[in-house]
């Protein structure tokens, strides 16, 4: 295969998504493609696109379920120190897509600037973070970016700034691109305080969501001025397990996966629940995680 021979450095053929996924399961990847630098990251993208090879960019996993039958085309991981750098000047930070958007959290809590610490406990990396608008009821990621900077599929680098950039509710209009970083403007507060409030927020996910279990964050959108979570478990369906998969019961928008559980397991689980909160709710479901 000429994708291949081109980059078999970085190249593996049929490689196991499922250790890479937080659910841990899923098929391989047809092609699964770890650029070393932005170079060699431009020349794949580019050579995928003139063969028309399906991309796909990896981030942490932990909002993504692969099928069963694994993914075809590149999947690529953008896990090298060069796309994973972090730079704080002043209150400006500028970091990488493939940092994990913890680390790139407890940096700049370190030098004493607050904004992303509203983030913790959300798993991933940045650039998966600011693809979805990664948050909770305390904000989202996309309020503190002043600029991202992306690769097209022809390999054509733009920086977008902030007026040129949308984030919604777990959405962003950084999509069909692959993003390379960001930059943030955060405000100086004092390390200590940032801390304790991060703790407070810490303690309070822990008391109501799964963390310590195979899962990919919530499953649904909370639709407009409702909990998904509140309108599965009302369905009554906290607890049910389909295969080695099952709906959490401590936080019903969580399927949380077993050994030996399959992905097909998990879209049964997710069509019960969207059929049995439209029928008892009249309310359809929309899937918050990938689905590759
Ligand atoms: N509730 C239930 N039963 C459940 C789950 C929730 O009755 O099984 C009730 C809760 O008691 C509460 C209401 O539903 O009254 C809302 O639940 P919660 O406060 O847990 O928040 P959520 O709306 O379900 C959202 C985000 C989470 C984020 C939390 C905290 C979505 C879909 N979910 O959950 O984000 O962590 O707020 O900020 O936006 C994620 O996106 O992956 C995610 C986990």
């Amino acid at each position: 295969m000429p994708l291949l021979d081109n980059f078999s450095d970085i190249t593996t053929r049929d490689e196991p998504l499922a250790p890479l996924t937080w659910l841990k399961i899923g098929g391989p990847a047809q092609f699964f493609v770890r650029p070393r630098s932005f170079d060699e990251l431009s020349l794949v993208l580019r050579r995928c696109h003139d063969e028309q090879v399906p991309v796909h960019l990896l981030g942490g996993g932990s909002n993504l379920l692969v099928r069963d039958v694994g993914v075809s085309g590149a999947v690529i991981q953008l896990a090298a120190p060069e796309f994973c750098k972090i730079e704080i000047n002043g209150t400006h930070v500028r970091a990488g897509a493939g940092a994990s958007l913890s680390h790139v959290i407890s940096h700049t809590v370190k030098a004493g600037l607050a904004g992303l610490d509203v983030l913790v406990g959300i798993p991933g990396t940045l650039g998966g973070a600011l693809r979805g608008n990664a948050g909770g009821r305390s904000g989202d990621i996309g309020q503190h970016v002043r600029s991202v900077r992306t690769i097209g599929t022809d390999g054509t680098v733009t920086v977008r700034k902030e007026d040129e950039l949308t984030f919604a509710y777990r959405e962003s209009s950084l999509v069909n691109v692959t993003i390379l970083e960001a930059e943030f403007e955060l405000h100086a507060e004092d390390p200590e305080e940032i801390t304790r409030r991060m703790r407070t927020l810490w303690i309070a996910k822990k008391a109501t969501q799964p963390l310590t279990f195979q899962s990919a964050g919530c499953i649904f959108k909370n639709p407009r001025g409702m909990s998904a979570g509140l309108l599965i478990d009302r369905a009554g369906l906290k607890g049910v397990r389909i295969g080695n998969v099952e709906i959490s019961d401590r936080h019903a928008n969580f399927i949380v996966s077993h050994p030996g559980a399959s992905s097909e397991d998990v879209m049964r689980l997710i069509d019960m629940a969207r059929s049995k909160v439209a029928e008892q709710f009249g309310v359809d479901l929309e899937v918050e995680i990938e689905i590759w």
